[in-house]
């Protein structure tokens, strides 16, 4: 079993995030119950989650039965540009129902359609991070130009950028652009939006004798992109923590890169 000591972190502003976090959108009532202990059971420290997911509870509950520490858990939730005008009354329901007095990070989910629109919402995320409420804000589907406006408006860049990433959607460009911008990347949906039975990924899979998936999400570690890998499964649960016994070469990084060629760059 992999120690949660073992997974790299992103440093924040304000705090530490661990590389490897447990995803959890679908998973509802009881399956997302036992699937976030589950997590937690085999050393995940990285919950992500989301208003519109509407399983807070169940997380809540989960880390409450789990008897691990607050303190030791990374929690990510989002809110919806919808809830523009109530975030206050978002971010209460958001902690009483996970069980807590703050967030250690807190995304707008995707960009608000008008400028003024994700102007407020950034202020609003600043405030509750000013005021104690989340360590870190950040935002999730934005593009590099929608940050730099959010940042030159207030002044405060995000901390991260949740973006749907992964083999296919590999772009350099994008990488060095946050890293510019001193903006950690999350990617999500890396399993989801990958064909697993790739030859490139089993000819690599098999010569460090793990699974394709795992090499997927060994490949984000690689170039410092955290991954929220989500499953209900508990056999696939634990696979996909054990990232640390193994570590993929330049070339083999590079490979993968390649799977993205002629499939359109993206930016976001
Ligand atoms: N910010 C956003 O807009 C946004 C959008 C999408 C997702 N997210 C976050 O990112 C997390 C991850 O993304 P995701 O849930 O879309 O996709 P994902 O984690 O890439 O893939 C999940 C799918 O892959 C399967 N799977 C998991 N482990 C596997 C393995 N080892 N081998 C084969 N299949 C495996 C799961 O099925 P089983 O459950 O049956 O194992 C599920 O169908 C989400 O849960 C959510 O927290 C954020």
């Amino acid at each position: 079993m992999t120690s949660p000591a073992r997974v790299p972190v992103a440093t924040l502003p304000g705090g530490r995030m661990p590389a490897v976090g447990f995803g959890t959108w679908q998973l509802h009532g009881d399956r997302a119950r036992s699937a976030v202990r589950e997590a937690l059971a085999v050393g995940y420290r990285h919950i992500d989650t989301a208003t519109m997911y509407g399983n807070e509870e169940e997380i809540g509950q989960a880390l409450a039965d789990s008897g691990v520490a607050r303190a030791d858990v990374f929690l990510t939730t989002k809110i919806r540009p919808s809830d523009l005008g109530r975030e206050r009354a978002v971010l209460r329901r958001s902690l009483a129902a996970l069980g807590t007095d703050y967030l250690d990070l807190w995304l707008v989910h995707w960009p608000p359609r008008h400028r003024a629109d994700s102007h407020q919402l950034w202020t609003e995320l600043l405030a509750a991070k000013a005021e104690g409420h989340a360590r870190d804000v950040g935002v999730s589907n934005y593009s590099l130009a929608e940050i730099d406006e959010l940042t030159s408006s207030t002044g405060q860049a995000p901390a991260v950028n949740q973006i749907d990433w992964g083999p296919s959607r590999y772009d350099a460009g994008a990488l060095a652009g946050h890293a510019e911008r001193g903006i950690a990347v999350e990617g999500y949906s890396g399993l989801k939006n990958t064909n697993l039975g790739d030859p490139v990924l089993a000819t690599i899979a098999a010569a460090h004798g793990v699974t394709t998936a795992q090499v997927v999400l060994r490949w984000h570690l690689e170039h410092h992109v955290t991954v929220i890998p989500k499953s209900a499964r508990p056999d696939r649960i634990a696979a996909n923590f054990e990232l640390f016994g193994f570590q993929l070469t330049a070339e083999q990084v590079a490979s993968i890169d390649g799977l993205a060629a002629g499939r359109g760059r993206r930016r976001r």
